[in-house]
C-alpha cells in the first residue's frame, strides 16, 4: 500500500497525527514508517478502542476451581497412565507431534541483555536455556525413532540475535530443517483516549502482542501449513524461561489424544496464595484461566475444608495445542481476545519533543494462549510434580530467579541419581553439596537415569563438576 492509501485510511480512523512529521523524514525513515502503519490493522484497532473485542468482563463470583486428572501415588503402577503413555508414545513414533517455544518476551524482570534463550542456565555446562531445550527435543527423537519439528517463536527485538545464536551454535544438534523461527505480531500502544503514540517522528511505539499472538503469527509466517503437510497433528507448546519442562511428554500426550482434547494444560498445585501463575477456573460452564493479577485476593486465600488453597490449580504454560484448534482461532473467525494494561510508554509529546513519563500514559494490547483453552474442545489438565517440570527463570533475585533454577536442576538430579542407588549426599531440602549436571541426551528422568546408569561400562566418580551426557 502506498503512502496516500495509507494516510487516507489514518486520517479515516483519526489516526492521522502518525504521519504529522511526514514531509521532514528522508527516504530510508519514511519507508520505515509506512511499513510499520502497514502492520497495524485499524479495523481491529478500532474494535479495541470501543471496548468491543476484550479479555477482561464477566463476574467472579461465578468462578470454580477447575477439575483436574491428579498424579497417581504409583505412576508405573496405574493403569490409565501406562494406556496414557503407550497411546503418546504412538503419536510420536508416527511423527505427529511438533515443540513449540514462545520467546518473544523481552526478559525485562531478569535485567538480561539478549534474548532469554541465549541466557546459561545449566549447573555445570553453563548450557543455554536454547541447549537444554534443542537436547530434550534430540533425546526423545532418539528415543521414538523419529524427527520432531521445532519453533521458536520471536519478537522484532530478539529475532535476528535469536536465529543468529542457533545458527552460530549449529542448531545444538538438530538439522537446521526442522527449526523454525517465526516473529510475533505487534500492537501499537495508544493514549487513554486511543491515539496512536509515536515514539519518534518516523517510529510508532509498537509492542510485541503476548505470547497469544503465536498463533496468529504462526499461520501468517506459513510455517502452520508446512506443520500440516508434514501431518504434525499436537504441537507441544512451551516458556522459554523454564528448562525442566518436559518438552515432549508421551503422558500429557497420550491424555490428550485419549480425551479427544483440542487443548491441555499441566497444572501443579500452588506453592503459596501469592505465587505468580494463573489459576485454571471453571467459569461459564467453561475451563478458563484467571491470570493471577486477575484473581481477587479474596478468591486467592480462600480455603477448601481441610484448609488447602481452593483455587490451587497453577497454570505453568505447558500446553497441547491441536492443530485444529489453531487453524480456528488463528483464522478468520473467532479470535483471542486483547487485554489491556496500563504502561508507561516513552513518546513523542505534541511539541514533538521525546517524553518519558513516571506515570501509566498509555495502553498495551497483548493476547494470551491460554485463553485458547475456552474455545477448545474438550481441554484437559494434567497434574505434573513441581520439581519434575517447573522452576522458570524470570527474575533477577528471589523466587524464579536463576539461583532457585539452578537448585532446583541440582535437586532433580540428585534425586534421580540417589534413586538409582548412587550416594549423593544432600542437605535437608535435598540439595547435593556438588555441583552435578546430567545432559537429557543421557537420561530424561527417574527411569531412563537407572537404566542408562547400570548400562554405563565404567561408573565415573561422582565429583563436584560430575557431568553425564
Ligand atoms: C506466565 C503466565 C502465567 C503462568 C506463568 C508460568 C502470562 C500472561 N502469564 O506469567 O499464567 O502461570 O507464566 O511461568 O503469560 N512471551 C512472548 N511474547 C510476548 C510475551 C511473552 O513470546 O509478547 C513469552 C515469553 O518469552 C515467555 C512467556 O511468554 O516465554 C511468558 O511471558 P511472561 O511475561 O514472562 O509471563 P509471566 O508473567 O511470567
Amino acid at each position: 500500500m502506498d503512502f496516500e492509501q495509507l494516510k487516507q485510511r489514518f486520517d479515516q480512523a483519526g489516526q492521522g497525527h502518525v504521519f504529522r512529521y511526514w514531509d521532514e523524514l528522508p527516504e530510508i525513515e519514511k519507508a520505515g514508517l509506512l511499513s510499520q502503519a502497514a502492520e497495524i490493522d485499524l479495523v481491529e484497532l478500532e474494535g479495541l478502542l470501543d471496548g468491543a473485542e476484550t479479555g477482561d468482563g464477566g463476574s467472579v463470583s461465578d468462578l470454580e476451581p477447575a477439575p483436574y486428572i491428579a498424579l497417581p501415588d504409583d505412576l508405573h503402577g496405574d493403569l490409565r497412565w501406562k494406556a496414557a503413555r503407550e497411546r503418546g508414545e504412538d503419536l510420536l513414533r508416527a511423527g505427529k507431534v511438533a515443540a513449540f517455544t514462545v520467546a518473544g518476551g523481552q526478559g525485562t524482570r531478569l535485567g538480561f541483555d539478549g534474548p532469554k534463550g541465549t541466557f546459561p542456565v545449566t549447573p555445570v555446562k553453563r548450557k543455554p536455556l536454547f541447549r537444554v531445550f534443542a537436547e530434550k527435543i534430540r533425546a526423545a527423537e532418539r528415543v521414538y525413532g523419529t524427527s520432531i519439528p521445532w519453533l521458536i517463536m520471536t519478537s522484532h527485538a530478539n529475532h535476528d540475535a535469536t536465529v543468529a545464536f542457533l545458527e552460530k551454535n549449529g542448531f545444538f544438534g538438530l538439522p537446521a530443517e526442522n527449526v523454525s523461527f517465526f516473529r510475533q505480531g505487534r500492537m501499537p500502544a495508544v493514549t487513554f483516549d486511543g491515539k496512536i503514540l509515536l515514539e519518534a517522528k518516523s517510529s510508532i511505539a509498537m509492542s510485541p502482542d503476548g505470547h497469544g499472538g503465536s498463533l496468529r503469527a504462526m499461520v501468517r509466517s506459513g510455517i502452520f501449513e508446512t506443520l500440516r503437510s508434514r501431518g504434525i497433528e499436537v504441537i507441544s507448546y512451551f516458556q522459554v524461561d523454564n528448562p525442566l519442562v518436559r518438552v515432549i511428554d508421551p503422558w500429557f500426550i497420550g491424555f490428550h489424544s485419549a480425551q479427544g482434547s483440542e487443548m491441555s494444560s499441566r497444572m501443579i498445585p500452588k506453592a503459596h496464595p501469592d505465587e505468580k501463575v494463573g489459576v485454571f477456573c471453571t467459569w461459564n460452564g467453561r475451563i478458563d484461566v484467571v491470570e493471577y493479577s486477575d484473581l481477587p485476593e479474596k478468591l486467592a486465600r480462600a480455603t477448601d475444608g481441610q484448609g488447602r488453597i481452593r483455587f490451587n490449580s497453577g497454570n505453568i504454560a505447558v500446553h497441547l495445542l491441536e492443530t485444529s484448534l489453531v487453524e480456528r482461532v488463528a483464522g478468520s473467525g473467532e479470535t483471542l481476545p486483547f487485554h489491556r494494561a496500563k504502561k508507561k510508554v516513552p513518546h513523542l509529546d505534541d511539541a514533538g519533543e521525546r517524553v518519558s513519563p513516571s506515570e501509566p500514559n498509555a495502553i498495551k494490547f497483548e493476547m494470551f494462549v491460554f485463553d485458547a483453552v475456552r474455545m477448545a474442545e474438550n481441554p484437559l489438565i494434567l497434574e505434573t510434580g513441581r520439581e519434575d517440570e517447573f522452576s522458570p527463570v524470570k527474575n533477577a533475585t528471589g523466587e524464579d530467579s536463576a539461583e532457585t533454577c539452578l537448585r532446583d536442576q541440582l535437586k532433580q538430579f540428585a534425586r534421580w541419581m540417589r534413586a538409582a542407588g548412587i550416594d549423593m549426599p544432600v542437605d535437608e531440602n535435598g540439595v547435593p553439596a556438588i555441583r552435578i549436571e546430567i545432559s537429557p541426551l543421557f537420561a530424561r528422568d527417574e527411569d531412563s537415569f537407572r537404566e542408562a546408569w547400570k548400562k554405563l561400562p565404567r561408573k565415573p566418580e561422582v565429583r563436584d563438576g560430575l557431568y553425564l551426557e
